[in-house]
């Protein structure tokens, strides 16, 4: 039982007020006649309440059943507490914070901090007679604070409190219980946590409600420090730095910042799921809106063609692609990467191979239902690096532009001016010439002219330069030719927008779910997630069918996505999801039940019931287009 109990503990924090609830467990006989007849109060010890061979004690761990549980205690605890202390770590799943307070009698306080007094006054004397001018202030500040609270104890307005402090960690494996306990200190930081050495079964007893540990680790805190340990006063979810978001269920405001960072989120994408009609692309767009606000810049994938009030409300630009359209973007356009380690740019041209060989392959298998073969791959791939050649780029990062800036009528210099790019004609071109016949016969629909030739050309324009883009793919009839345009414009913004800056931004994809059907586009939109954080650009991801993101490249894209935001589903999904993502039974059954814009935010390792809201002013971009909604 009580390992079950483990397994399932998450906001699972107690804090017992010693001094009011006491259990004691009193056994009487059959004639109660006798005040004798009844056994004084008695504790158990621990094997009386398991089965000895249950509980396994080991050095840094004890071991209850298949679960590993580490105890730590705190040895520091800072003397200026604020408000759900260690609500950070109590929303981590299998993290157990107990708090046992003690509270002092009035004479017990009052001499307590009478003690504490003499000894910070003769500290004082002593100070002031050497002179530490740095040490009386110091000793000053302390001194009037004893002196105001033994005012109050003696007035019964403040009292203390004894506060010991431990937390249980428990995983299935020694692994992940470690990792987990890093976290936790890492998150606790000013706040001294150990771990109790061959002290694991004390500290778990003072874990349990009827087992009583003195543990050594003892803080006189005052009543309002005691309160603020207490993690049970909001389970809300806020980020003070972030955006408007909505409501927490107690109608506290929610704000969220996706670019917050470590300890709070390790990540800055973001998924979105839930059925149909529940309020995705409303909370997209809030985001969005509310993002520019705040000066990030913003691109959207607009598979149903939505976005065109937002954008008429919002200013930016909205490409709508049709299938005859002239190109505007070229597939082959690209810009110096920065390496992680040596901070070295270079034009990764073997990247950009590999990008275009997984286009390629999932063309092929799309048209043909048949694999790309090894040669075949390995001849695009040759193709595209002898393109580049041609155009003499190379992986120095000055050979995308034209030498020595370019100097047009009258003689008017340009600085730094582009190279024109490699073409898909010029690329198929090149495949026949190659041999690969099959690849450059099934690549001809996509040179121009044909029905998808609208990446084949030098781009214009640059509409990166707005704080918002929005590509409408919505025209575009099959859902080939949808998914092929999202892949392509995938591409462009992250060669023309993602790797330009490293400035705030954000790229949203909706209806991901066209993406995540064939594994080479899936694996481009977590291999754009992946790439993308370090330019800061977070992704947000949303799409009704949540079951294209079990598979090995959604879970890894989901993984990417520290923050998630489950809307309402039906019966069946509530409970997929509830599986993958450890959810209790009565949360799962809540999903079924949620008002449109309202769900589950993970931001991290904390969890809340929070509700979407938009502003009245907002309603008019907010809220689906009919005609969108109709023409699906
Ligand atoms: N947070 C919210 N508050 C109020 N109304 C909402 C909220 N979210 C959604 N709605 C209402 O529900 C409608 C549908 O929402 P939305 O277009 O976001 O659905 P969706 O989940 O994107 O659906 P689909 O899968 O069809 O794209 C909105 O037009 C709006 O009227
Ligand atoms: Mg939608």
């Amino acid at each position: 039982m009580i390992s079950k109990w483990l397994k399932n503990a998450r906001v699972n924090t107690r804090v017992f007020l010693m001094e009011v609830i006491t259990i004691k467990f009193i056994l009487f006989k059959k004639d109660k006649k006798d005040k004798e007849d009844i056994a004084p109060a008695r504790v158990p010890t621990l094997s009386q309440l398991f089965a000895p061979d249950r509980v396994k004690e080991y050095e840094d761990h004890i071991r209850i059943d298949d679960m590993y549980c580490r105890l730590l205690v705190v040895e520091i605890l800072p003397e200026l507490l604020c408000f759900g202390w260690f609500n950070a770590v109590t929303s981590m799943a299998g993290v157990t914070v107990s708090v046992t307070l003690y509270p002092y009698t009035q004479k017990e306080a009052n001499n307590q901090v009478a003690r504490n007094m003499t000894v910070v006054g003769s500290d004082l004397h002593l100070a002031r007679k050497r002179g530490e001018t740095t040490e009386i202030g110091k000793l000053e500040t302390k001194y009037a604070f004893y002196y105001q609270l033994l005012t109050d104890i003696n007035l019964r307005r403040n009292n203390l409190v004894a506060a010991t402090v431990t937390v249980q960690v428990t995983a299935p494996t020694y692994e992940q219980m470690v990792h987990k306990c890093n976290q936790v200190k890492d998150i606790l930081g000013a706040t001294g946590v150990i771990t109790m050495y061959d002290r694991q079964l004390e500290g778990f007893t003072n874990t349990l409600p009827f087992l009583r540990a003195d543990l050594k680790e003892v803080h006189d805190v005052t009543v309002a420090n005691a309160a603020c340990l207490s993690p049970l006063l909001s389970s809300d979810f806020t980020h003070p730095s972030g955006i408007y978001f909505g409501k927490n269920e107690t109608g506290s405001p929610a704000l969220l910042d996706l670019f917050i960072g470590p300890p709070r989120l390790f990540g800055m994408h973001m998924f979105i799921t839930g059925a149909t009609r529940t309020g995705k692309s409303y909370t997209v767009k809030g985001i969005t809106s509310r993002s520019m606000a705040h000066g990030i810049s913003v691109v959207i994938i607009d598979p149903e063609g939505e976005y065109r009030k937002l954008v008429k409300s919002l200013g930016g630009v909205l490409v709508k692609f049709k299938p005859n359209m002239e190109p505007m973007f070229n597939i082959f356009d690209i810009e110096p990467d920065e390496d992680e380690e040596t901070g070295r740019r270079y034009v990764d041209i073997a990247g950009k191979s590999e990008d275009i060989c997984q286009l390629i392959s999932s063309i092929i298998e799309a048209q043909t239902g048949e694999k790309i073969t090894a040669e075949e791959r390995a001849l695009a791939g040759k193709a595209v690096r002898d393109e580049y050649l041609s155009k003499e780029i190379t992986e120095d990062e000055e050979s995308i532009y034209l030498p020595g800036g370019r100097v047009v009528e009258e003689g008017v210099y340009v600085g730094q001016s582009y190279k024109e790019m490699p073409t898909i004609t010029s690329y198929v071109k090149r495949l026949g010439n190659m041999g690969a016949t099959r690849l450059a016969n099934i690549m001809q629909p996509f040179c121009r002219g044909g029905g998808m030739g609208f990446f084949d050309g030098q781009s214009i324009g640059s509409f990166y330069d707005n704080n918002l883009v929005v590509f409408d793919v919505s025209s575009l009839k099959t859902e080939f030719q949808r998914t092929y345009a999202m892949y392509v414009m995938l591409s462009w913004v992250w060669e023309k927008f993602v790797k330009k800056s490293k400035k705030r931004k954000m790229v949203v994809v909706d209806e991901a779910w066209l993406m995540m059907r064939h594994k080479d586009t899936a694996k481009f939109l977590s291999d754009l997630t992946r790439r993308g954080a370090k330019y800061n650009t977070s992704t947000m991801v949303a799409s009704q069918s949540f079951r294209e993101f079990t598979t090995e490249e959604g879970q890894v894209l989901m993984a990417q996505c520290d923050t998630k935001f489950f809307l309402k589903m039906q019966h069946n999904d509530a409970r997929e999801l509830g599986e993958i993502f450890k959810l209790p039974q009565g949360v799962i059954n809540r999903i079924e039940t949620f008002q449109p814009g309202q769900g589950i935010l993970r931001a991290g390792l904390e969890s809340a019931i929070v509700s979407f809201k938009g502003f009245h002013f907002e309603e008019y971009f907010l809220k689906s287009d009919p005609e969108a909604v109709l023409a699906r």
